[in-house]
Formats: structure tokens, sequence, C-alpha cells
């Protein structure tokens, strides 16, 4: 079955309900889903989501009206994407303009300071990386960030830090249960 399921409006959202797909879909919207925007749509796919997978090539390929071989050539051709995720735990902070304004970038600093890890970088454990985006399509819940894939809104320093602190320690436990 098609992911997207195709109708003249292209409003439906992707069936997951992933509320990280907006930014791609909002990306997609802006370039009025020409075939030429693919470049740009992949990597609001990256920055989303932290790394590409063949889910999000199939979508936007679809989406985008052009054949999968094309989207996973771009995919791969070019340096600036990775098809691994970057740390067992990841946390993607939106310092787009709107979230900007709310204090992004001091929530930024605050995660990178507390749990050691660069911007853009991971702990040399594997356990949790730091990346930046600039507009995840939620704007309205500002300062958005994406932890472990979960769309987290309206945070301040310390809730993300807990939070953020909440999932290490989790994956932590995990781990040695396991
Ligand atoms: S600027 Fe952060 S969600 Fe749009």
């Amino acid at each position: 079955m098609a992911i997207r399921e195709r109708t003249n409006s292209r409003t439906l959202e992707h069936p997951s309900g992933d509320e990280r797909y907006k930014a791609i879909d909002r990306t997609m919207k802006i370039f009025k889903y020409e075939k030429d925007a693919l470049l740009e749509v992949l990597n609001s796919a990256q920055e989303t989501f932290g790394y590409l997978t063949e889910e999000l090539l199939v979508y936007i390929s679809e989406s985008l009206g052009v054949p999968m071989s094309q989207t996973y050539g771009v995919a791969t051709f070019y340096h600036l994407f990775t098809f691994d995720p970057l740390g067992e735990n990841n946390c993607i902070v939106c310092t787009g303009t709107a979230c900007h304004v709310k204090g992004a970038n001091q929530i930024v600093e605050a995660i990178a300071s507390e749990f050691e890890v660069e911007e853009g970088g991971t702990t040399p454990d594997g356990v949790f990386s730091l990346t930046t985006a600039r507009c995840l399509g939620s704007c309205g819940l500002a300062p958005v960030i994406v932890l472990n894939g979960e769309v987290k809104g309206k945070g301040t320093t310390e809730t993300t830090v807990r939070e953020v602190r909440a999932v290490l320690a989790a994956s932590e436990s995990t781990a040695e249960a396991g």
C-alpha cells in the first residue's frame, strides 16, 4: 500500500501519525512538491529524524513523484546524508526562528554542557547525540525538541535537561537488565 494516499490536495498526513513527518511535508509544500526540491527535502528529513531510513526515502519518492532509484542515488551520493542513527538516544533541538526566539539556543547549550556532548556530536560511549534542525514544522509549540523520536514542545532548559536525563536513565537500566 502506498505510504501516501494520492489526492489532488496533498494535504493528508503520514498515516503513522509521527509528528516529525510534518517538517518534511512543510518543506515539500514550500517547494510546491517540485521534483527539483529532492535535495532540500532529504535534508529536511535528515534534520528531523537525525538520519535517513528506507521508509523516509519511499515517502519522499512517492510524495515528490520521483523514482526511488533517484532518491536513493541522491541520498547515497552526498556525504552529508547518513543512514546510521547517531547515538542510542538522540535529541534534536529546533533552532529555527520561532524556536530561537523562545530560547532554543540556551536549551542546546544546557544539554551540551550537562551531558558533555558537542552540538552535532555523540558522546564517546555512543549513548547520546545532540543535533539541531532549522524548523521542525511545529512552530506553535516552540521551542521544539525531538527526543528519541518524540516531539516535545514549550520546554525550558530545566524541563528539557530533566527529560533527557530520564531518557538516558531509562536506557541505562534497560541495558543493565539486558
Ligand atoms: S522554528 Fe522550530 S518548529 Fe518551526
